[in-house]
């Protein structure tokens, strides 16, 4: 493979992942991520620093992201006029709508202030059968060992994210779980007496939990008082999905430096796409332009690459094809008689 095919493929990597080496601000956000991470045996949920400006969507969903940022910067501002930020959150609704990533934007923007920030993943799916009886002692071992890396100084961590992914897993209706109730009890007093502890404390500890199944979990666990803050994500309106779309594929073309992508037109990108959630619209453009690449190779007779592109006929096929994959699984889900 020649030089410039490889570097012209990788300009089809996935977007989500690091900018391709070289690329200024991936300098820059490499740099911020060596001064923020902490050493030692730590998960963490994100490769790159993220900030605000980052996550896309809704302008309720944007707005709430921001008020808790502000939440989780401002500590010194709640103290000194004699009140507490919210330090509980839960992310609930629609999959692919950034409930996770909101957490790393969040994070991040205080990384990129110079925050020392520890998001902290606990992987319920990890911690599953195999864990039967030790569920509630793995838990707060989880918490603890946390703790005292805020508390030792010398490492400079400010603050603790802790990510409770699939959270109805943990906080179930009673009776719901497979394990047994008594150790789904003592697991869930576990959490709940954290959760407590962190809410009375005035150490800088956040949690959130993150679910899409918002009715498996028990309300008494997340009622005021317990959990601080509830957000509640939708898939993305028109103008989300106008951004959305050309946030992707502007990345594209940047990574690609020419317009592989042109003559689009957003505005009907945007309308049909009703219903599609934020990952769908990030995911199309690079989609199609994959499609191209297959066809490129398959077709392919001599060494040169052409500068290949994709216009806006490519990407409405890639919108009809994902509609098409809904409307299948949905009837299948909720059992339609096609
Ligand atoms: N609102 C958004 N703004 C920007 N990027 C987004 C957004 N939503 C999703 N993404 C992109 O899609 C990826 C997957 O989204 P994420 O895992 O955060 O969704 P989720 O709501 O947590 O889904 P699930 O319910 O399936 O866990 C993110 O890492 C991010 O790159
Ligand atoms: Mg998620």
């Amino acid at each position: 493979m020649g030089a410039s095919e490889a570097s012209h493929l990788n300009s089809f990597q996935d977007i989500n992942k690091m900018p391709p080496e070289g690329n200024k601000s991936s300098t820059k956000k490499t740099d911020s991520l060596e001064k923020t991470l902490c050493e030692g045996n730590i998960t963490y949920s994100s490769e790159e620093i993220y900030g605000l400006n980052d996550f896309l969507g809704n302008e309720e969903t944007k707005n709430e992201m921001k008020e808790i940022y502000l939440q989780l910067s401002g500590g010194k501002v709640f103290k000194s006029m004699g009140v507490k930020p919210d330090r509980s959150f839960i992310f609930y609704g629609e999959n692919g709508t950034g409930k996770t990533f909101g957490v790393n934007c969040i994070g991040g923007e205080l990384a990129n202030e110079g925050k020392r920030i520890l998001i902290a993943r606990y992987e319920i799916g990890q911690y599953g059968t195999a864990y039967i009886n030790k569920g509630s002692v793995i838990l707060q071992s989880f918490f603890d060992e946390h703790r005292s890396l805020l508390k030792n100084k010398e490492n400079g961590i400010n603050k603790i994210l802790y990510i409770f992914d699939e959270a109805e897993v943990l906080m179930g209706k009673r009776g719901s779980n497979k394990n047994g109730h008594k150790e789904d009890d003592k697991l869930l007093n576990t959490l709940m007496l954290n959760l407590q502890q962190i809410s009375n404390s005035d150490e800088e500890q956040y949690i959130f939990f993150m679910t899409n199944k918002i009715d498996l979990i028990d309300d008494a666990s997340i009622r005021s008082g317990r959990v601080d803050r509830k957000v509640k994500f939708q898939n993305p309106d028109y103008p989300a999905r106008y951004e959305l779309f050309s946030s992707a594929i502007k990345k594209i073309n940047d990574k690609a430096k020419y317009h592989v992508i042109r003559n689009f037109d957003l505005d009907e990108l945007a309308k049909k796409s009703d219903n599609f959630n934020c990952v769908d619209c990030l995911e199309i453009p690079s989609r199609a332009v994959k499609n191209k690449v297959n066809e490129i190779l398959i077709e392919r007779t001599n060494k040169n690459i052409p500068k290949a592109y994709i216009h806006q006929r490519i990407l409405i096929d890639e919108i009809e094809k994902q509609r098409l994959t809904y409307s299948r699984t949905k009837k299948a889900k909720i059992g339609f008689q096609l």
